[in-house]
């Protein structure tokens, strides 16, 4: 989700001082210099012990090679940062449209045409604001890098920008048509692509393809939630049965081959005020929901209504998982792994077998999470893995001024999580996951985006992209600077430390601070990268997505540094040893955009990236938009759309 100017960013703002947790305790810290200690890199770990455990353990493709490596292997020229109407990537690589809003899903699907756009269309084309974009290799469980599937997230939709005539404060003129075209542009797509020649193409009429959306597509509920009163609507008497999937923001494999996309921001399409809800109203305020929705759908679809189908909303914030080489696969929402914002959810098999995932809930002052499973993978079967994410433990993280990390257990009958408090039993926990979390003293975070290991070294990256309402005394070790305009990275340090020892299960870590954002020549910004020399553009702002090449090196994806004068995009460093934290400047958005969804195939040759509401900016309208990317036609709108970049003379990216 954006943070600028227009009325979702807005409505964004005031909806996150709604439901704002505000936390009971405040630590002041001044511990930056300490928790920017660790300098070392991947000594007493052998490349071979590495590849066996950590790399081999997830399943990615790790080179020895790349884990020998001690210098800074970055090669790129970085760009310059900038703020126009095109999309600018470094010297030497070619970004090539992959798909765009509108464009071609399913066999069935009409040609786009912007001005005749009808529900019935949109439900078989390419949605709005593509956020995750997940590459899985064809056939299944190989690793092939020239031909797969791209699962993409389509998180929110633009009026402004899609339909001619309205603003983006111009609810009350928003039609029933208009209303199902917008919630059949959300949910999800997979696509079938292909490399040939060096350019990447949309396989044309893929058994694959398919479009999950917001309008009828059918979604149901798994794990110990599934069926719980709490979920029972006047349309579903079962509380298992769901209508798509909402605010799908970023997402993460598993290691057998499915996908898990997080919704996000669920409580903006709900309008009603909490205490029309009943039973529901303290849940329902503490995820944001308010009579102010950000669509009109409340008008025309009662379970946008809190006050027709008070359970409604509970019904969404969950990791949704599916099997994306299985067109006919029902996409199953995970209610063990809990319900709030979820940016993503990343995953790894760990020493012992049993499946880790993290998690990060996206708003000021939210927590990090993880889950891990009681079931071990299966990587012989994959269907066996069907209902791993049902059975474990959900966790969410403390962060100590002593660089510990507590991961406490959010299990019914343990600590405050009992009928007293209102939680009659682990559905009660998993559902106002906030509440529970809230109660067991969780470090409240800087808005948690993406939450993803290394493959490479194990250790964990926590994107926090900002919080300017952190107030002085309300600092912490972890989150050490108020007014955070710029956000910061914390890295965790599993148990057992980087290599064959990792232990993610364990209920407790170290974390680190890996950069503080903003720009280091400003001393109002109180920015921190690496030791050793930034180039010019190396500075960054509002970190959001993150992905790892196969060398291990971090590749960042930013959402709000325009609020800083620069565009938004991709900048690469160094995750370990020389150049680590010394992030360079590799692709930068046009106007109004943010990036999304980086994403490597598995030999590293190509880095897919989602543009993502490009042209939205203050005044800027499906009329007289800002940019006219990428078309850059007559009456054609900006486009979100999906890009490869691929480096002109081969190799990996980055190299
Ligand atoms: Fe949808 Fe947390 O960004
Ligand atoms: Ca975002
Ligand atoms: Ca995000």
């Amino acid at each position: 989700m954006n943070d600028k100017t227009d009325l979702s960013a807005r409505s964004y703002d005031a909806s996150q001082d709604e439901g704002v947790n505000v936390p009971a305790v405040a630590t002041i810290g001044d511990l930056i210099a300490a928790r920017f200690s660790r300098r070392t890199a991947l000594k007493g770990m052998t490349a071979a012990a590495a590849v066996a455990t950590v790399g081999g353990a997830i399943g990615a493709s790790v080179s020895r090679e790349a884990l020998a490596a001690s210098q800074s292997s970055l090669t790129f020229k970085p760009i310059p940062h900038g703020y126009d109407a095109e999309l600018h990537v470094a010297e030497g690589y070619d970004p090539q449209i992959v798909i765009r809003w509108g464009d071609k899903v399913t066999a069935d699907a009409p040609a786009f045409d912007v001005n005749a756009l009808s529900a019935e269309a949109q439900k078989k084309q390419f949605g709005y604001n593509n956020d995750y974009i997940g590459f899985f290799p064809l056939p299944a469980g190989s690793q092939n890098s020239d031909h797969g599937l791209l699962v993409i997230n389509h998180e929110y939709t633009d009026r402004q920008l899609m339909f001619a005539g309205i603003g983006p404060d111009d609810l009350d003129k928003q039609t029933k048509e208009q209303t199902e075209i917008e919630l059949a542009a959300h949910g999800m797509s997979v696509i079938e692509v292909k490399r040939e020649n060096g350019r990447w193409g949309v396989v044309e009429n893929s058994k694959y393809a398919r479009r999950i959306n917001g309008l009828d597509s059918q979604t149901v509920m798994a794990g110990p939630v599934a069926g719980n009163a709490r979920l029972k609507t006047s349309a579903d008497a079962t509380g298992t049965k769901v209508i798509g999937t909402l605010n799908n923001c970023a997402g993460g494999e598993t290691p057998w081959g499915t996908v898990m996309s997080g919704e996000e921001n669920f409580h903006g399409y709900f309008g009603g005020k909490p205490e029309s809800a009943g039973a529901e109203a303290v849940n329902h305020k503490r995820y944001g929901i308010s009579d102010k929705p950000w669509y009109a759908w409340p008008k025309f679809h009662d379970r946008f209504d809190i006050a027709k189908e008070p359970n409604e909303p509970n019904r969404y914030g969950w990791i949704v998982e599916f099997d994306p080489y299985d067109p006919t696969a029902v996409p199953k929402k995970r209610t063990a792994l809990g319900r709030f914002k979820h940016e993503g959810a990343t995953s790894l098999v760990n020493k012992d077998g049993r499946l880790v995932v993290y998690m990060g809930d996206d708003e000021r002052f939210e927590y990090v999470y993880k889950f891990v499973s009681n079931g071990k993978v299966n990587l012989q079967d994959r269907k066996a893995n069907d209902g791993l994410l049902d059975d474990g433990t959900l966790y969410v993280a403390k962060f100590d001024k002593d660089g510990t990390v507590t991961w406490m257990p959010l299990v019914h009958g343990v600590g405050p999580l009992t009928a007293e408090n209102g939680f009659k039993d682990q559905a009660d926990i998993l559902i106002e996951t906030r509440r529970a979390a809230d109660l067991l003293g969780a470090t409240p975070m800087d808005r948690p985006e993406d939450v993803e290991p290394n493959p490479v070294t194990g250790t964990v990256f926590v994107m926090l992209t900002n919080n300017t309402k952190r107030k002085d005394d309300g600092v912490d070790a972890a989150n050490p600077r108020a007014a955070n305009a710029h956000g910061h990275i914390v890295e965790i340090i599993p148990a057992g430390g980087r290599g064959k020892d990792a232990d993610h299960a364990a209920q407790e870590a170290k974390w680190d601070l890996f950069l503080l954002a903003g720009n280091p020549a400003e001393a109002g910004h109180g920015a921190k990268y690496g030791d050793g020399e930034m180039t010019a553009s190396g500075w960054l702002s509002c970190p959001d997505n993150v992905a790892f090449d196969k060398k291990g090196r971090v590749w960042i994806a930013t959402d709000g540094a325009p609020k800083a004068g620069i565009a938004d995009g991709v900048w690469a460093a160094e995750a370990e040893g020389h150049g680590r934290a010394l992030t360079k400047h590799f692709l930068r958005t046009p106007l109004g955009a943010e990036l999304c969804g980086p994403c490597f195939t598995p030999d590293s040759t190509t880095l897919f990236v989602a543009v993502q509401h490009p042209g939205d900016e203050k005044d800027s309208t499906f009329e007289n938009p800002v940019t006219r990317w990428p078309d850059f036609k007559d009456g054609m709108p900006p486009r979100p759309s999906v890009v490869a970049i691929i480096k002109k003379d081969g190799g990996e990216i980055g190299s």
